[in-house]
Protein backbone atom coordinates (compact mmCIF):
# COMPACT_ATOMS: atom_id res chain seq x y z
CA UNK A 1 0.00 0.00 0.00
CA UNK A 2 0.79 3.67 -0.84
CA UNK A 3 1.46 5.72 2.21
CA UNK A 4 -0.98 8.32 0.94
CA UNK A 5 -2.86 6.84 -1.70
CA UNK A 6 -4.63 9.82 -4.17
CA UNK A 7 -6.84 11.06 -1.95
CA UNK A 8 -10.04 13.45 -1.05
CA UNK A 9 -10.73 16.74 1.09
CA UNK A 10 -10.15 14.70 4.28
CA UNK A 11 -6.67 12.62 3.14
CA UNK A 12 -3.72 13.26 5.26
CA UNK A 13 -1.56 16.12 4.63
CA UNK A 14 2.31 15.02 3.96
CA UNK A 15 3.28 17.36 6.27
CA UNK A 16 1.54 17.73 9.75
CA UNK A 17 0.47 21.28 9.87
CA UNK A 18 -1.04 23.48 12.93
CA UNK A 19 -2.82 26.32 11.67
CA UNK A 20 -6.24 24.31 10.88
CA UNK A 21 -7.02 26.89 8.83
CA UNK A 22 -4.01 26.45 6.58
CA UNK A 23 -4.25 22.83 6.71
CA UNK A 24 -8.20 22.81 5.38
CA UNK A 25 -6.99 24.92 2.91
CA UNK A 26 -4.51 22.91 1.62
CA UNK A 27 -6.64 19.99 2.35
CA UNK A 28 -9.40 21.57 -0.67
CA UNK A 29 -6.92 22.57 -2.72
CA UNK A 30 -4.74 19.21 -2.91
CA UNK A 31 -8.47 17.35 -3.67
CA UNK A 32 -8.84 19.77 -6.48
CA UNK A 33 -4.76 18.75 -7.65
CA UNK A 34 -6.22 14.89 -6.98
CA UNK A 35 -9.54 15.75 -9.26
CA UNK A 36 -7.19 17.61 -11.97
CA UNK A 37 -4.41 14.88 -12.36
CA UNK A 38 -6.93 11.92 -12.94
CA UNK A 39 -9.16 14.46 -15.43
CA UNK A 40 -5.37 14.81 -17.13
CA UNK A 41 -4.34 11.10 -17.46
CA UNK A 42 -7.43 10.90 -20.06
CA UNK A 43 -6.57 9.30 -23.91
CA UNK A 44 -8.94 8.49 -26.27
CA UNK A 45 -7.37 5.00 -26.23
CA UNK A 46 -8.60 2.68 -23.11
CA UNK A 47 -5.01 1.31 -23.14
CA UNK A 48 -3.26 4.63 -22.63
CA UNK A 49 -5.82 6.21 -19.82
CA UNK A 50 -5.17 3.16 -17.94
CA UNK A 51 -0.93 2.71 -18.30
CA UNK A 52 -1.07 6.74 -17.45
CA UNK A 53 -3.21 6.13 -14.16
CA UNK A 54 -1.92 3.21 -12.88
CA UNK A 55 0.97 5.19 -11.01
CA UNK A 56 -0.34 8.76 -10.85
CA UNK A 57 -3.45 7.06 -9.19
CA UNK A 58 -1.84 4.96 -6.68
CA UNK A 59 -1.12 8.26 -5.25
CA UNK A 60 2.69 8.37 -3.54
CA UNK A 61 3.24 11.51 -1.21
CA UNK A 62 2.59 14.03 -3.42
CA UNK A 63 5.65 16.56 -2.11
CA UNK A 64 5.66 18.46 -5.66
CA UNK A 65 2.02 19.83 -5.72
CA UNK A 66 2.24 20.30 -2.14
CA UNK A 67 5.13 22.72 -2.08
CA UNK A 68 3.41 24.52 -5.10
CA UNK A 69 0.68 25.21 -3.30
CA UNK A 70 2.63 26.02 -0.18
CA UNK A 71 5.10 28.18 -1.73
CA UNK A 72 1.38 30.24 -3.33
CA UNK A 73 0.67 30.45 0.07
CA UNK A 74 3.31 33.09 0.35
CA UNK A 75 2.44 35.32 -2.35
CA UNK A 76 -1.20 37.12 -2.53
CA UNK A 77 -3.14 35.40 -4.47
CA UNK A 78 -2.37 31.65 -3.49
CA UNK A 79 -6.34 30.51 -4.86
CA UNK A 80 -5.60 31.48 -7.90
CA UNK A 81 -6.71 28.53 -10.40
CA UNK A 82 -3.16 28.64 -11.77
CA UNK A 83 -1.43 27.49 -9.17
CA UNK A 84 -3.42 23.97 -9.38
CA UNK A 85 -2.72 23.66 -13.15
CA UNK A 86 1.08 24.50 -12.20
CA UNK A 87 0.88 21.34 -9.15
CA UNK A 88 -0.25 19.17 -12.04
CA UNK A 89 1.94 20.14 -14.28
CA UNK A 90 5.07 19.12 -11.61
CA UNK A 91 3.43 15.85 -10.81
CA UNK A 92 2.77 14.50 -13.74
CA UNK A 93 6.29 15.58 -14.97
CA UNK A 94 7.25 13.75 -12.14
CA UNK A 95 5.76 10.86 -12.68
CA UNK A 96 6.52 10.59 -15.98
CA UNK A 97 10.10 10.83 -14.65
CA UNK A 98 8.80 7.90 -12.48
CA UNK A 99 7.76 5.44 -15.34
CA UNK A 100 11.09 5.77 -17.03
CA UNK A 101 13.58 5.72 -13.80
CA UNK A 102 11.69 2.30 -13.30
CA UNK A 103 12.80 1.08 -16.58
CA UNK A 104 16.23 2.29 -16.08
CA UNK A 105 16.54 1.15 -12.26
CA UNK A 106 14.63 -2.05 -13.40
CA UNK A 107 12.77 -1.65 -10.72
CA UNK A 108 9.40 -4.29 -9.93
CA UNK A 109 7.42 -1.86 -7.01
CA UNK A 110 6.25 1.44 -7.58
CA UNK A 111 4.24 3.20 -5.15
CA UNK A 112 3.29 -0.42 -3.61
CA UNK A 113 2.22 -1.43 -7.11
CA UNK A 114 4.15 -2.59 -9.93
CA UNK A 115 5.76 -0.88 -12.05
CA UNK A 116 4.65 -0.23 -15.51
CA UNK A 117 7.71 -2.09 -16.60
CA UNK A 118 7.11 -4.92 -14.66
CA UNK A 119 2.74 -4.82 -15.23
CA UNK A 120 3.44 -4.35 -19.10
CA UNK A 121 6.89 -3.76 -20.34
CA UNK A 122 9.96 -1.67 -21.31
CA UNK A 123 7.98 -0.14 -24.37
CA UNK A 124 4.98 0.12 -22.46
CA UNK A 125 7.04 2.18 -19.75
CA UNK A 126 8.96 4.13 -21.76
CA UNK A 127 5.61 5.60 -24.51
CA UNK A 128 3.58 6.41 -21.28
CA UNK A 129 6.15 8.32 -19.88
CA UNK A 130 6.93 10.18 -22.80
CA UNK A 131 2.52 10.14 -22.92
CA UNK A 132 3.22 12.00 -19.62
CA UNK A 133 5.75 14.60 -20.78
CA UNK A 134 3.79 15.63 -23.52
CA UNK A 135 0.69 16.03 -21.03
CA UNK A 136 2.09 18.46 -18.58
CA UNK A 137 3.85 20.39 -21.32
CA UNK A 138 0.26 20.71 -22.95
CA UNK A 139 -0.45 21.68 -19.28
CA UNK A 140 2.29 24.05 -18.94
CA UNK A 141 1.76 25.91 -21.94
CA UNK A 142 -1.63 27.16 -20.29
CA UNK A 143 0.62 29.10 -18.24
CA UNK A 144 2.07 31.18 -20.55
CA UNK A 145 5.42 31.27 -22.71
CA UNK A 146 7.60 31.50 -19.40
CA UNK A 147 6.42 29.11 -17.94
CA UNK A 148 7.19 26.75 -20.82
CA UNK A 149 10.50 28.14 -21.00
CA UNK A 150 11.01 27.43 -17.07
CA UNK A 151 9.38 24.09 -17.17
CA UNK A 152 12.16 23.40 -20.14
CA UNK A 153 14.75 23.99 -18.69
CA UNK A 154 14.15 22.12 -16.01
CA UNK A 155 13.31 18.91 -17.09
CA UNK A 156 16.76 19.37 -18.97
CA UNK A 157 18.14 19.47 -15.58
CA UNK A 158 16.21 16.21 -14.80
CA UNK A 159 17.47 14.44 -17.31
CA UNK A 160 21.04 15.69 -17.53
CA UNK A 161 21.04 14.18 -13.89
CA UNK A 162 19.10 11.03 -14.52
CA UNK A 163 22.26 10.73 -17.94
CA UNK A 164 24.85 11.74 -15.80
CA UNK A 165 23.71 9.24 -12.80
CA UNK A 166 25.07 6.75 -15.13
CA UNK A 167 27.97 7.81 -15.84
CA UNK A 168 32.00 7.53 -14.31
CA UNK A 169 32.47 10.51 -12.42
CA UNK A 170 35.55 12.86 -14.14
CA UNK A 171 36.60 14.35 -11.06
CA UNK A 172 35.48 13.73 -7.35
CA UNK A 173 33.11 11.10 -6.76
CA UNK A 174 31.22 12.56 -3.96
CA UNK A 175 30.71 16.24 -5.93
CA UNK A 176 29.08 14.38 -8.94
CA UNK A 177 26.70 12.12 -6.75
CA UNK A 178 25.23 15.70 -5.69
CA UNK A 179 25.57 17.42 -9.01
CA UNK A 180 23.39 14.05 -10.26
CA UNK A 181 20.90 14.65 -7.06
CA UNK A 182 20.59 18.39 -7.85
CA UNK A 183 19.56 17.57 -11.34
CA UNK A 184 17.64 14.75 -11.18
CA UNK A 185 15.42 15.68 -7.64
CA UNK A 186 16.42 19.17 -6.68
CA UNK A 187 15.76 20.85 -10.05
CA UNK A 188 11.77 20.00 -10.24
CA UNK A 189 11.42 20.70 -6.81
CA UNK A 190 12.93 24.09 -7.25
CA UNK A 191 10.26 24.37 -9.89
CA UNK A 192 7.57 23.32 -8.11
CA UNK A 193 8.44 25.98 -5.48
CA UNK A 194 9.08 29.06 -8.14
CA UNK A 195 5.39 28.22 -9.90
CA UNK A 196 3.76 28.14 -6.26
CA UNK A 197 5.29 32.00 -5.60
CA UNK A 198 4.86 32.89 -8.91
CA UNK A 199 1.83 32.21 -9.66
CA UNK A 200 0.76 32.58 -6.00
CA UNK A 201 1.41 36.07 -6.52
CA UNK A 202 4.79 36.17 -4.44
CA UNK A 203 7.24 39.14 -5.20
CA UNK A 204 10.40 38.59 -7.79
CA UNK A 205 12.42 38.55 -3.55
CA UNK A 206 10.11 35.94 -2.62
CA UNK A 207 10.17 34.07 -5.87
CA UNK A 208 13.77 33.52 -6.11
CA UNK A 209 14.00 32.97 -2.16
CA UNK A 210 11.60 29.97 -2.74
CA UNK A 211 12.89 28.58 -5.61
CA UNK A 212 16.97 28.73 -3.55
CA UNK A 213 14.83 26.44 -0.71
CA UNK A 214 13.15 23.97 -2.87
CA UNK A 215 16.66 23.46 -4.48
CA UNK A 216 18.18 22.52 -1.64
CA UNK A 217 14.97 21.06 -0.05
CA UNK A 218 14.63 18.81 -3.27
CA UNK A 219 18.19 17.82 -2.82
CA UNK A 220 17.87 16.56 0.54
CA UNK A 221 14.85 14.90 -0.67
CA UNK A 222 16.51 12.74 -2.63
CA UNK A 223 19.47 12.18 -0.38
CA UNK A 224 16.81 11.46 2.33
CA UNK A 225 15.78 8.88 -0.35
CA UNK A 226 19.02 7.17 -1.01
CA UNK A 227 19.45 6.94 2.88
CA UNK A 228 15.78 5.12 2.72
CA UNK A 229 17.00 2.66 -0.03
CA UNK A 230 19.55 1.20 2.37
CA UNK A 231 17.52 1.75 5.93
CA UNK A 232 14.01 0.92 4.96
CA UNK A 233 11.90 -1.84 4.28
CA UNK A 234 9.46 -2.07 1.59
CA UNK A 235 6.38 -1.81 3.20
CA UNK A 236 7.30 1.53 4.18
CA UNK A 237 8.35 3.07 0.89
CA UNK A 238 6.08 1.08 -1.44
CA UNK A 239 9.51 0.55 -3.13
CA UNK A 240 12.31 -2.33 -3.08
CA UNK A 241 15.09 -1.40 -0.57
CA UNK A 242 18.15 -1.90 -1.65
CA UNK A 243 17.89 -1.55 -5.73
CA UNK A 244 20.64 1.57 -5.42
CA UNK A 245 22.88 -1.08 -4.50
CA UNK A 246 21.80 -3.78 -6.73
CA UNK A 247 22.19 -1.66 -9.39
CA UNK A 248 25.37 -0.09 -8.60
CA UNK A 249 24.69 3.46 -8.31
CA UNK A 250 26.83 5.11 -5.59
CA UNK A 251 24.62 6.97 -3.07
CA UNK A 252 25.81 8.92 0.34
CA UNK A 253 25.80 6.12 2.58
CA UNK A 254 28.07 4.08 -0.10
CA UNK A 255 30.33 6.98 -0.71
CA UNK A 256 30.58 7.92 3.22
CA UNK A 257 31.66 4.08 3.71
CA UNK A 258 34.30 3.90 0.95
CA UNK A 259 35.56 6.89 2.44
CA UNK A 260 36.54 4.87 5.60
CA UNK A 261 40.14 4.35 6.57
CA UNK A 262 39.01 1.46 9.07
CA UNK A 263 40.34 -2.26 8.30
CA UNK A 264 37.32 -3.63 10.05
CA UNK A 265 35.79 -1.85 6.93
CA UNK A 266 37.49 -4.53 4.09
CA UNK A 267 34.49 -6.57 3.75
CA UNK A 268 32.39 -4.20 2.94
CA UNK A 269 34.35 -2.03 0.69
CA UNK A 270 35.17 -5.63 -1.38
CA UNK A 271 31.53 -6.14 -1.64
CA UNK A 272 30.92 -2.35 -2.63
CA UNK A 273 33.26 -2.94 -5.36
CA UNK A 274 31.46 -5.96 -6.54
CA UNK A 275 28.99 -7.03 -8.73
CA UNK A 276 25.47 -7.14 -5.83
CA UNK A 277 23.49 -8.65 -8.50
CA UNK A 278 24.04 -12.13 -6.76
CA UNK A 279 21.17 -12.02 -3.71
CA UNK A 280 23.56 -13.18 -1.04
CA UNK A 281 26.05 -10.85 -1.36
CA UNK A 282 23.44 -8.23 -1.66
CA UNK A 283 22.28 -9.00 1.32
CA UNK A 284 25.09 -8.98 3.47
CA UNK A 285 26.51 -5.92 1.92
CA UNK A 286 22.55 -4.21 2.83
CA UNK A 287 22.91 -5.76 6.38
CA UNK A 288 26.75 -4.37 6.60
CA UNK A 289 25.71 -0.79 5.48
CA UNK A 290 22.15 -0.45 7.99
CA UNK A 291 24.78 -1.24 10.51
CA UNK A 292 27.58 0.83 9.77
CA UNK A 293 28.10 4.55 11.03
CA UNK A 294 27.97 5.83 7.47
CA UNK A 295 24.28 5.67 7.63
CA UNK A 296 24.25 7.95 10.72
CA UNK A 297 27.01 10.57 9.04
CA UNK A 298 24.75 10.56 5.87
CA UNK A 299 21.63 11.51 8.24
CA UNK A 300 23.49 14.30 9.74
CA UNK A 301 24.70 15.81 6.45
CA UNK A 302 21.16 15.94 5.19
CA UNK A 303 20.10 17.68 8.34
CA UNK A 304 22.32 20.16 8.07
CA UNK A 305 20.94 20.62 4.12
CA UNK A 306 17.74 21.40 5.72
CA UNK A 307 19.27 23.96 8.06
CA UNK A 308 20.69 25.30 5.22
CA UNK A 309 17.19 25.77 3.27
CA UNK A 310 15.24 27.13 6.52
CA UNK A 311 18.14 29.77 6.52
CA UNK A 312 16.80 31.14 3.19
CA UNK A 313 12.97 31.62 4.23
CA UNK A 314 13.81 34.92 6.58
CA UNK A 315 12.30 36.64 3.27
CA UNK A 316 8.92 35.81 4.72
CA UNK A 317 7.17 37.11 7.65
CA UNK A 318 6.78 35.16 10.28
CA UNK A 319 3.61 32.91 10.57
CA UNK A 320 1.71 29.77 9.82
CA UNK A 321 3.61 29.78 6.17
CA UNK A 322 6.85 30.50 6.87
CA UNK A 323 6.41 27.50 9.64
CA UNK A 324 4.70 25.25 7.55
CA UNK A 325 7.69 25.49 4.69
CA UNK A 326 10.04 25.07 8.16
CA UNK A 327 8.41 22.41 8.91
CA UNK A 328 9.08 20.46 4.95
CA UNK A 329 12.62 21.07 4.97
CA UNK A 330 12.70 19.03 8.29
CA UNK A 331 10.29 16.19 7.46
CA UNK A 332 11.81 16.00 3.88
CA UNK A 333 15.28 15.15 6.10
CA UNK A 334 13.88 13.24 8.88
CA UNK A 335 11.28 11.62 7.03
CA UNK A 336 11.04 7.40 7.63
CA UNK A 337 9.22 6.62 4.54
C1 LIG B 1 10.68 9.32 -5.88
O1 LIG B 1 10.01 10.49 -5.58
C2 LIG B 1 11.86 9.66 -6.72
C3 LIG B 1 12.75 10.60 -6.04
C4 LIG B 1 13.05 11.74 -6.57
C5 LIG B 1 13.32 10.27 -4.77
P1 LIG B 1 8.94 10.52 -4.40
O2 LIG B 1 9.56 9.98 -3.17
O3 LIG B 1 8.39 11.90 -4.34
O4 LIG B 1 7.86 9.51 -4.92
P2 LIG B 1 6.29 9.53 -4.72
O5 LIG B 1 5.78 10.63 -5.58
O6 LIG B 1 5.98 9.75 -3.27
O7 LIG B 1 5.84 8.18 -5.20
C1 LIG C 1 14.64 8.96 -9.21
O1 LIG C 1 15.76 8.60 -8.55
C2 LIG C 1 14.82 10.34 -9.79
C3 LIG C 1 13.85 10.63 -10.83
C4 LIG C 1 12.82 9.90 -11.10
C5 LIG C 1 14.09 11.82 -11.64
P1 LIG C 1 15.82 7.17 -7.82
O2 LIG C 1 16.02 6.08 -8.80
O3 LIG C 1 16.83 7.32 -6.75
O4 LIG C 1 14.39 7.12 -7.16
P2 LIG C 1 13.58 5.87 -6.63
O5 LIG C 1 14.32 5.38 -5.42
O6 LIG C 1 13.51 4.89 -7.73
O7 LIG C 1 12.25 6.45 -6.25
MG1 LIG D 1 14.78 4.38 -9.13
MG1 LIG E 1 17.09 5.98 -10.54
Amino acid sequence: MSPHPAGDATSDLALPIDDTDLADRLRRRMAEVETALHGHAASPSPFVTAAARHLLDAGGKRFRPLLVLLAAEAGTDPGHPDVVTAACVVEITHVGSLYHDDVMDEAALRRGESSANARWDNHVAILTGDWLFAKSSELTAQLGADAVAIQAATFTRLVEGQILEGVEPEGDALQHYLDVVAGKTGSLIATSARYGARFGGASPEVEEALTAYGEIVGSAFQLSDDILDVASESDESGKTPGTDLREGVPTLPVLMALASTDPADARLHELLRADLADDALHAEALDLLRKHPALEEARAYVVARAQEAKALLGVLPEGSVRQALEDFADVVAIRSA
